[in-house]
C-alpha cells in the first residue's frame, strides 16, 4: 500500500495514527538534529519531521539526501504541531517519520514549483509535467473538469445523448484552413480534421436522435490568439423539431445553472440585442456589457461646419469616459497615440473635456461652440467630470477603433470585473458577409444556416442584407457560443450553395451525403456549440484559454514539450506517397 491517507487530509483529530504518505518533496528544512520536509501530492501539502531523538539514525541519514521533487514514502505518526499553521488544513500536525522509502529521485527542477515560480513561459511549457504541479495549474484543470461535468450532468438531465463523430473526415468549411492528414491506403488522398462535428450533428438529427451533445475536440489552423487554439473543445449541440426560441431558452438554461451553481450567482438578466443594434452600440458583435460607455452618433450634431475630417466622413462617433475630464494633456496625448497604433489604426481622435462647471473644452474649439459640444455630450451621455473620444472614418472601421478604445479604458478604469457575469445574446446576424480578398459572399457563420423565410427574397437583390436565424452567446464580451438554426430542405440548401458561388457539380462533389440525407425525411432542426476552454476561462475570471488546458501550443502553434509538428522520415513519407521539394 503506497499510501493510507493523502498529503491534504489529516488534522488533529488524527494525533496518534500511524499512517503512510506518499508524494513529491516540495521542501526540505535542515536544522542538523531536526528535518522538515513539506510532502506534497494533488490534494495538499503536509510537514514531515525527521528527529535525530525519535527517528532512527539511518532514517535520518537518509532524509539527509533527499532534494526537490523526490518522490517518496514515509510511515510515520501524526503529532501535534508545536507552531502551528492556520492557512494550511494539515497545519495543526506533522508526521514523525519512522520509516523512509525513496521511490524515485529527480533532477534539480528548471523552475521553482511553487505558486509563484521563476519560470518563464516557455520554460513551462516545455516542462509542462512540472508546471502542471503547481496549485494555479492543478486547479485550474480540476475546475475545468468541474465545469465540464455540471455541462454533461445538466445536458443528459434534459434528455441530451452525447455521441461520438469521427474525426478523420472530409473537410467542412466552418471559414478557417483545415488541418488534413494523409490517407495510406488511399494514395493521394487526405481526411482533413472537423472544424466542428457540424454536418454530422445534422445527420444525427436526421437520424431521428432528436436531442445531440457532444464534447468534443475541434481543429482548425487559423491564427492564434490568447482566446484562440489550433485544437480546442467544443460544447456541441443539435436539437431536432425547434425554433431559435426553443434552443436560446435551453442554452440560456445552461448558462444560469452554470454560474449558479460554480459561481453561485443568480443571473437576473439574459438580455438579447440584434447585430445591428450591438454593431451601433458598441462598434462590436460581442460587446461586453458590464459597463456603459455605449456610441453616440454624432454625425447629425457635427457636420455642419468648417471642420472637413468629420465632414468628409461616413461616421463620426464618440464615447464618455467616466471621469476623463481630469486627464492631463500627457494621458491624452498617449490615448491619442494609442489609437494610432497599427493595431487600432485610427488616424487620430477628437477630444472633449465636460468641465464639473458645465462648460466645455475640446480639441475642436476653433471650429465648434459651447452650445455644439452640449449636443455631443448629450448625445454621448457624458456628464460633467467626462471626457468624450471621437472618431471619424468609414462607419465599419470607425466603430472597430472605438470598440477596442472603449474595451482598454475600461480595462484601464477597473470596469472588467473577472467576478461579475452579463451574458447576452446577439441574433439576426447578417447571414452573409463580404470578403474583399476574394470579392465574393461568405457565409457568416457557415453555409448551413437558414435565412430568415422572410428576407430571402432580397437573396439575389441584396444579399448582404438577409439575416440568417443565427445567433452568438456573449458573455462579458468573448463570444462562448454560436449556432443557428438550419436549413433543412434540399432547394433551400442548393439555393445557398449556389449564392456561396458553387456550381451544382461542386456542391454535390462537397456536400452530396448532405443534400442526399435532406431528401430522406430530415426534420427542422437547430443547434449551438460553446466553446469549453473559453467557457472554462472566463468563469475562471481570465481570457487566456491556454492557462485551462493541459497541454496547449504555444502562439505558433508548437507544441514544444513534444516538439511538434516534426518533419517525418523519407519511409513514412514515401508510404503516404507525399513528396517534399525541399
Ligand atoms: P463556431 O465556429 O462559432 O460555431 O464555434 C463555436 C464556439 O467555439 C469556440 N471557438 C474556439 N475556441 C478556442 N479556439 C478556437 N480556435 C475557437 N474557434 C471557435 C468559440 C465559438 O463561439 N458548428 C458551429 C456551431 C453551430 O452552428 O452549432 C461552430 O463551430 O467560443
Amino acid at each position: 500500500m503506497y499510501r493510507s491517507h493523502s498529503c491534504g487530509e489529516l488534522t488533529a483529530s488524527d494525533i496518534n495514527k500511524e499512517v503512510t504518505l506518499s508524494g513529491w518533496v516540495q521542501k526540505t528544512r535542515d536544522k542538523g538534529f531536526m528535518i522538515w520536509v513539506d510532502l506534497r501530492d494533488r490534494y495538499g501539502m503536509t510537514q514531515l519531521i525527521f528527529d535525530e531523538q525519535r527517528t532512527p539514525k539511518a532514517v535520518v541519514e537518509k532524509a539527509k539526501t533527499l532534494g526537490r521533487e523526490f518522490v517518496i514514502q514515509v510511515i510515520g505518526t501524526v503529532i501535534e504541531r508545536e507552531s502551528k499553521n492556520p492557512n494550511m488544513p494539515t497545519g495543526d500536525i506533522e508526521v514523525l517519520v519512522s520509516e523512509l522509502k525513496i521511490l524515485n529521485e529527480a533532477l534539480v527542477p528548471p523552475f521553482t514549483i511553487e505558486d509563484e515560480t521563476d519560470g518563464g513561459e516557455d520554460i513551462r511549457m516545455k516542462y509542462r509535467y512540472l508546471d502542471i504541479r503547481r496549485n494555479p495549474v492543478k486547479n485550474s484543470l480540476i475546475f475545468r473538469h468541474e465545469v465540464t461535468m455540471k455541462v454533461r450532468n445538466y445536458l443528459s438531465g434534459e434528455g441530451f445523448i452525447e455521441v461520438e463523430t469521427p474525426y478523420l473526415i472530409k473537410s467542412t468549411p466552418e471559414g478557417a484552413r483545415d488541418f488534413v492528414v494523409p490517407s495510406r491506403m488511399n494514395e493521394g488522398q487526405f481526411y482533413a480534421l472537423p472544424q466542428s462535428p457540424q454536418t454530422f450533428k445534422q445527420l444525427l438529427m436526421v437520424g431521428g436522435m432528436d436531442k445531440y451533445f457532444q464534447i468534443v475536440k475541434c481543429f482548425r489552423d487559423e491564427d492564434l490568439r490568447a482566446d484562440r487554439q489550433p485544437e480546442f473543445t467544443q460544447i456541441d449541440c443539435e436539437m431536432a423539431f425547434v425554433e431559435q426560441e426553443d434552443i436560446l431558452n435551453i442554452f440560456e438554461g445552461l448558462t444560469r445553472h452554470l454560474i449558479k451553481n460554480i459561481k453561485g450567482q443568480d443571473i437576473q438578466n439574459f438580455p438579447r440585442m440584434t447585430y445591428d443594434d450591438a454593431m451601433r452600440t458598441y462598434g462590436n458583435d460581442k460587446p461586453d456589457i458590464r459597463f456603459g460607455m455605449k456610441f453616440g452618433e454624432l454625425n447629425q450634431v457635427s457636420q455642419h461646419k468648417e471642420f472637413k475630417v468629420f465632414n468628409d466622413a461616413e461616421l463620426v462617433v464618440g464615447i464618455a469616459v467616466p471621469g476623463g475630464a481630469s486627464y492631463t494633456r500627457k494621458e491624452i496625448d498617449k490615448l491619442i497615440d494609442w489609437v494610432k497604433r497599427p493595431q487600432v489604426g485610427a488616424l487620430g481622435m477628437v477630444y472633449v473635456k465636460c468641465n464639473e462647471d458645465g462648460s466645455f473644452k475640446s480639441s475642436v474649439d476653433k471650429f465648434y461652440d459651447q452650445e455644439d459640444l452640449s449636443k455631443w455630450a448629450e448625445t454621448t451621455g457624458a456628464k460633467a467630470g467626462d471626457l468624450i473620444c471621437v472618431l471619424s472614418g468609414s462607419a465599419n472601421k470607425t466603430r472597430g477603433q472605438l470598440s477596442a478604445l472603449r474595451m482598454e479604458l475600461a480595462e484601464r478604469l477597473g470596469l472588467r470585473n473577472p467576478e461579475e457575469f452579463a451574458p447576452l445574446w446577439v441574433v439576426d446576424f447578417p447571414l452573409l458577409e463580404w470578403d474583399e480578398d476574394t470579392e465574393r459572399y461568405h457565409a457568416m457563420h457557415h453555409p448551413f444556416t437558414s435565412p430568415k423565410p422572410e428576407d430571402i427574397p432580397l437573396l439575389d437583390s441584396k444579399p448582404g442584407e438577409v439575416r440568417a436565424n443565427a445567433y452568438d452567446l456573449v458573455l462579458n464580451g468573448n463570444e462562448i457560443g454560436g449556432g443557428s438554426i438550419r436549413i433543412h430542405d434540399k432547394e433551400t440548401q442548393s439555393l445557398m450553395f449556389h449564392h456561396l458561388g458553387f456550381t451544382p457539380e461542386e456542391a454535390r462533389a462537397q456536400f452530396g451525403f448532405l443534400l442526399d440525407a435532406f431528401q430522406y425525411g430530415a426534420p427542422p432542426h437547430g443547434g449551438i456549440a460553446f466553446g469549453l476552454d473559453r467557457l472554462v476561462a472566463i468563469l475562471g475570471g481570465q481570457e487566456t484559454i491556454r492557462d485551462f488546458i493541459a497541454f496547449p501550443k504555444n502562439n505558433s502553434g508548437r507544441d514544444v514539450m513534444i516538439d511538434a509538428p516534426a518533419s517525418i522520415d523519407t519511409e513514412q513519407l514515401k508510404e503516404l506517397s507525399l513528396k517534399l521539394d525541399l
